[in-house]
């Protein structure tokens, strides 16, 4: 809402509502997320929004207001509704009024404004929930577990039919989306097909212009989850997805300190629906978290460059490692390495490789203390936690007591769920019993932060080094 429809409504003019430009030029996007949504210059005007604590907007009879009840919406969420839609949009627009289609000015893709919600799986099950009773829904095996076991649930429940495909074996989703298809009959949006690319855990790459495009000629509904790439490294409403979602809890907001999802689309009828779950779910943010998410993105395209060029540098020497070393390194994975199966579609398709990265840990092999020869070159000093010469590793310890031990000897990188935050998080999936079978026991998840790049790499060999050297789970 403008502050001018605010003032016609009958209430004060605020600068919050309005998604204002500083000048007409195209702004890169790193510009963009500074300067987006913010009130325009003049005299005693706040440089940040004014965030509005209230439940509720006081009416005057016989006089419209389009501000009620704050479940149903608050000015306070404008700022980042509207430039989430625009950053998956990839273009400038201009909000004519909440709830209204924009006009894009050079790009085709039309967006109305987010939709914020009180977490990421709040923003999927909304999503989810548009199919109706009876529906089909084609999920990669391998993705969020939340959402994963939301979609069983719901499955056992009888409210759809699942199909778990691989979502990076284009020709099984085409042949997937064309059985469903069939079976579901001329009834088109009984079809979802959601797509997670890069996943998670396993980091597979979809080929989404393809599976988009195949969705759209049987008239399927499509959803991205998009928490892993970010706006900035991937827009699949570019490519014709219906509707993205986002765990803003992640790389948006990025500093691990509050809890929130948005889902963006440009179709009037998914954004109404959409909408009215949310008011009727209460599944709403809060007016601080949304301020503080603010805050975050202004740093998003920063933060995502230093944490990539971080990843990247550690995908490289773990990579290294894993195959010089002797280490209990098994493979690394990373869009970003050669080696990974989808290397050329990630290289052609996405803006960088993100910063996420797994590790496998091998089990004990016999002899695994013989690994400190190769890995300190050139060093004939002991070092602490190194088994003393000739010392053997006598119990054999399964792959994810290995990667537990790596895990408790961390010092800088902090084991903990969750991803995208300024800080460095290590994981072993395979703890939370919702991760199936095919996500290897002994693979940890490395959300990459923001500290210096040698420390990290420091922090992790030594790690691997005494996890090496067989030292017990702290
Ligand atoms: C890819 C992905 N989507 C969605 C979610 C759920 O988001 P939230 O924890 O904000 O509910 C997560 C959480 O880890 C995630 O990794």
């Amino acid at each position: 809402m403008t502050p001018g429809a605010r003032a016609a409504a009958g209430g004060p003019p605020n600068p919050g509502h309005l998604l204002g430009y500083r000048n007409s030029v195209n702004q890169h996007e790193r510009t963009f997320v500074v300067s987006a949504g913010r009130g325009p210059h003049g005299p005693n005007q706040p440089v940040n929004m004014p965030v509005d604590f209230t439940s509720t907007y006081s009416y005057r009879p016989g006089v419209h207001a389009s501000l009620d009840y704050a479940r149903e919406g608050m000015p306070s969420w404008s700022p980042l509704e509207e430039l989430l839609a625009q950053l998956e949009a990839g273009t400038r627009t201009t909000f004519q009024s909440q709830g209204q289609v924009t006009t894009a000015e050079e790009h085709p893709v039309q967006v109305l404004p987010g939709l914020l919600f009180s977490s990421g799986m709040a923003a999927i099950s909304a999503v989810v929930h548009l199919l109706p009773p009876g529906g089909h829904l084609i999920m990669p095996r391998h993705s969020y577990m939340g959402f994963s076991a939301l979609a069983q649930q719901m499955a056992d429940q009888g409210l759809l039919t699942l199909h778990r495909v691989d979502i990076a074996d284009t020709a099984q989703v085409s042949s997937t989306l064309h059985d469903v298809s069939t079976l579901a009959g001329a009834q088109d949006a009984r079809v979802m097909l959601w797509i997670e690319s890069p996943t998670n855990p396993m980091l597979e790459i979809a080929d989404l212009p393809a599976l988009l495009a195949a969705a759209k000629q049987r008239g399927v509904l499509t959803a991205v989850d998009n928490t892993f790439a970010t706006p900035l490294r991937q827009r699949p409403l570019q490519h014709g997805a219906d509707v993205v979602v986002h765990s803003v809890t992640k790389f948006l907001s990025g500093h691990s300190d509050l809890i929130m999802g948005a889902a963006i689309t440009g179709d009037r009828e998914i954004h109404q629906r959409l909408h009215q779950h949310r008011t009727l779910h209460g599944a709403i943010p809060g007016p601080m978290e949304v301020f503080l998410a603010l805050r975050g993105v202004r740093t998003l395209a920063v933060r995502l460059d230093a944490a990539e060029s971080n990843a990247g540098e550690l995908s490289r020497r773990l990579d290294q490692l894993s195959r010089d070393a002797g280490l209990p390194l098994r493979k690394v994975n990373y869009p970003g390495l050669a080696a990974h199966p989808q290397h050329q579609r990630a290289a052609e398709q996405l803006g960088g490789f993100g910063a996420i990265l797994t590790i496998e840990l091998d089990a004990d092999q016999p002899g695994s203390a013989d690994a400190w020869d190769s890995a300190q070159p050139g060093s004939g000093e002991p070092q602490p936690g190194q088994p003393d010469s000739g010392q053997r590793i006598t119990s054999q310890r399964s792959e994810a007591e290995v990667a537990d031990a790596v895990l408790s000897a961390l010092q800088l990188w902090t084991p903990a769920t969750s991803l995208g935050g300024v800080e460095s998080l290590a994981e072993r999936r395979r703890r939370h019993p919702g991760e199936p079978s095919s996500v290897p026991d002994g693979l940890i998840r490395l959300s990459v932060g923001i500290e210096d790049v040698e420390d990290l790499f420091a922090d992790l060999l030594n790690a691997l080094r005494a996890a090496a050297a067989g030292e017990p789970i702290r």
